[in-house]
């Protein structure tokens, strides 16, 4: 079983040394680790809700992200890398989830809250300056991880309430629509990441004004920040109190054990500060300098990076668009031949809706069989053949109540897929002229199964 590790990265900002202490270096380290299927994207329409963000910006940003963490090392064959902006799936899932959303959760959303407070505060209107895309925000952000099921969603602290709301709308949904088809994501909170201090001392921000560049501006701009890191006045000669300066948590940020623990008795042994700064620079150069060479070269190419995201949104997507179709159907959203007549009601007996059904049959080799119909008479599924006719009874309701994994399984002509239980091969779908249609044909199985899975509920009950 894979973990599916997901985060978005909000692009209104050029990456800075704690970004990459904080989130860029642990996020690759985790995607490398064996059995994480990690996604990593570029969560752009989060970084339109204020509308004071300007237009150039936000393109520049986006450029600067990719390249920034393909120069750290991500590996877009391993990780899904792609742009929220170019998966028109998330924008939809995001409606529906919107209407299974109370606006009363929203009302308690601390980002939203604190802008209500800061208006009040002001004494202007409690909304002023509130985009709806700021008071929506946390609903967005659950249609970027439930879309793709993701199992594990690394954030920062500020983010816990909204891996919360994610949590909620997902069990609405669920509960409403009568399945499971999204999987609860938790939250994980890097205990042992750095949170690097700012030239102030303060945690490193943008907000702050604090910040070490990673990339941007080369050596000597990275230098010249480092010159700006405010200590004490102790003079060479004098003992430092190594614990209690941020000059000391960033080196340790970069530095292996023993190297540290050096730099540590030197300050404590008076090295002077301009020269415990000079040993910070030599540091960073080390560990950076590489990275930012593949940074500028990727810079200088805009044109790989826009191949590399729209190569991971083509990945995404082949999740994406079947899953799509499957909540589509289980809202209502469905194929008009499929629609069931309604129940006439008035005393009289009601219609019989029709629903997709498994029909058993014998083939022409004598074996029993049985087929899966959608609710307009479409063949989904034949199974396999079964000498006894029991044996085939008992899949076909196995496959009502248990989970049915549908695998592609196109060799060489036409589009094809498989249905599994518990990873035995129990029945097959027509073929199908593309890979559009089969996903399509796909989605169509899932939601005769979630149907006939949910009558047996409802009968149960
Ligand atoms: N809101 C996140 C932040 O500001 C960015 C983000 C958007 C995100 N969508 C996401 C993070 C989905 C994790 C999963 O940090």
């Amino acid at each position: 079983m894979h973990t599916r590790v997901l985060t978005g990265i909000t692009t209104s900002g050029t990456p800075h040394l704690g970004n990459y202490a904080g989130a860029i270096r642990p996020a690759i380290q985790a995607s490398e680790q064996p059995g994480v299927d990690a996604f990593f994207f570029l969560a752009d329409y989060h970084a339109l809700i204020k509308t004071t963000e300007d237009p150039a910006r936000v393109a520049r940003s986006r450029l600067e992200i990719a390249a920034t963490w393909l120069a750290a090392g991500l590996d877009p064959e391993r990780v899904t890398f792609y742009r929220q902006s170019d998966i028109p799936e998330i924008p939809e899932l995001c409606w529906l989830l919107t209407c299974v959303t109370p606006k009363g959760l929203m009302n308690r959303a601390h980002a939203y809250k604190a802008s209500v407070d800061q208006n009040t505060a002001k004494g202007v209107d409690p909304d002023d300056g509130i985009s709806m895309g700021l008071f929506s925000y946390p609903v967005l952000m659950a249609a970027d991880i439930l879309l793709f099921n993701a199992h594990k969603v690394p954030v920062g602290r500020d983010q816990i309430q909204h891996l919360e709301m994610a949590r909620d709308i997902a069990q609405r949904f669920n509960h409403i629509y009568g399945a499971d088809y999204f999987v609860l994501p938790e939250v994980v909170i890097a205990e042992d990441v750095a949170t690097l201090p700012g030239l102030d001392g303060r945690k490193m921000s943008k907000s702050y004004n604090n910040t070490i560049p990673l990339f941007e501006g080369g050596a000597s701009a990275l230098r010249a920040a480092v010159m700006r890191i405010v200590t004490d006045s102790r003079q060479p000669g004098e003992p430092k109190d190594a614990e209690n300066s941020h000059l000391y948590t960033l080196y340790r940020a970069f530095a292996p054990a023993d190297k540290s623990g050096a730099f540590r008795k030197a300050l404590e042994d008076g090295m002077g500060w301009g020269d415990a700064k000079q040993a910070l620079c030599e540091l960073l150069e080390a560990d950076l300098a590489q990275m930012r060479e593949r940074y500028v070269e990727l810079m200088g190419r805009p044109e790989r990076i826009e191949d590399i995201l729209m190569a991971g949104a083509e990945k995404a997507r082949k999740l994406a668009i079947p899953f799509i179709a499957r909540l589509r159907d289980a809202v209502g959203l469905r194929r008009l031949v499929a629609v069931k007549p309604a129940a006439t009601g008035q005393g009289g007996k009601k219609a019989v809706a029709r629903g997709p059904r498994f029909v058993s049959f014998r083939d022409e080799s004598g074996s029993f069989r049985f087929r899966l119909l959608a609710a307009d008479g479409e063949e989904l599924l034949c199974s396999i053949p079964y000498a006894d006719p029991k044996a085939a009874g008992a899949v076909m309701r196995r496959m009502q109540s248990e989970a049915v994994d549908l695998r592609d399984s196109t060799q060489q002509q036409g589009a094809a897929f498989v249905a599994l239980l518990d990873g035995e091969e129990v029945a097959h779908g027509p073929h199908q002229a593309d890979a559009a249609a089969r996903d399509a044909a796909m989605a169509r199985v899932r939601a005769a199964l979630d149907a006939l899975a949910q009558a047996m509920r409802d009968s149960a009950s």
